[in-house]
């Protein structure tokens, strides 16, 4: 288990650059027509991946587990309540220990610090699966359903209405990557925190309604995040007109998309006429999950395969 190469981390957007997005969505497209070919495709045999889970989740717990599976290898979950990381074992030893013991390690937890620390312990790649700051894998997942659905997403404009919460500061790291514009709008005392990102490729929007003009992508988020329950009514309160409704979309350049990394709350963040409608790509954001990551885990174990394009 042990390399003297330095380990190759994904806890940001901006751990990678354009050239390793591009290779591991290329990576992604071919992996997804393998799965739905049916082709057996196993290169991470005996290699197994731990999840440690300390929010809730669906997609991401599926979409790891089942791709590690897929590609041969094996899956083990791990949450705060029945680990030692919910007795106050310190993260650096969890760090350390679990990655003697496995080749692969996805962390979904709060402060980004504490998946810092855990990584900087760490003798294998981690992957940020979500934290209060960033939810890279959902960005990466996005960015390659748009570009399945539009090609390529430089020099778009997408739009963020809602939060400024993890996901709008992984998709704040995208636009400096891929070279697109972020059309923002947030309620007041819910703006963009700067000192989690820099980039200046952002415009932001007192009304969320002219945020959306032009706009080839229109994105949301719930109003109140995991780990921020206890501000779920004032939030209510204060995102008031921030719904992306008919009337926003009819903003946005005709052929927008819609996205949402879900889970979604029909008539808060978003209107259901929306996200069941004709420009939400809401199911293949959520497969593409699957797909993603398991060219992420490839390339961060396997490095660039020779001749990839298949
Ligand atoms: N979008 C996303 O990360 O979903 P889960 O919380 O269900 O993993
Ligand atoms: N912003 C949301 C994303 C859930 C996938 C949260 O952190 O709860």
């Amino acid at each position: 288990m042990s390399t003297n190469k330095p380990i190759k981390h994904f806890l940001q957007f901006s751990d990678f650059t354009l050239a390793e997005f591009e290779y591991v969505i290329e990576r992604a497209k071919i992996i997804k027509r393998k799965f739905k070919n049916y082709e057996v495709y196993h290169p991470l045999i005996d290699r197994t991946l731990v999840m440690v889970f300390e929010k809730n989740s669906t997609r991401t717990r599926l979409s790891f587990e089942a791709g590690m599976h897929q590609l041969g290898g094996a899956a083990i979950y791990l949450n705060t309540r029945d680990s030692q990381l919910g007795r106050g074992e310190p993260v650096e030893d969890a760090g350390q220990v679990m990655s003697r013991m496995c080749d692969i390690i996805m962390v979904r937890t709060f402060g980004q610090d504490i998946i810092e620390r855990f990584a900087a312990h760490s003798r294998v790649p981690v992957i940020n699966g979500l934290t209060n700051e960033h939810h890279p894998c959902q960005v990466l997942a996005d960015i390659f359903t748009y570009v399945e659905h539009r090609g390529s997403i430089a020099g778009k404009i997408v739009t963020w209405v809602g939060d400024a919460n993890n996901m709008l500061y992984s998709w704040l790291q995208a636009a400096e990557v891929f070279g697109f514009h972020l059309n923002v709008s947030t309620p007041k005392g819910y703006d963009i925190d700067h000192s989690v990102v820099s980039t200046s490729r952002f415009t932001v929007f007192d009304n969320p309604s002219d945020a959306c003009q032009g706009a080839h992508l229109v994105n949301t988020d719930v109003w109140t995040s995991m780990g921020y329950e206890k501000e779920n009514a004032a939030r209510l309160a204060a995102f008031d007109g921030y719904i992306v409704d008919a009337a926003k979309m009819a903003r946005a350049a005709p052929d927008a998309l819609f996205m949402h990394c879900l889970p979604a709350h029909r008539g808060e963040e978003v209107a259901a006429d929306v996200i069941d409608g004709p420009q939400s790509v809401v199911w293949d954001e959520a497969e593409n999950r699957l797909h993603v990551q398991k060219a992420l885990i490839e390339y961060l174990l396997l490095g660039e395969i020779a001749g990839s394009a298949e």
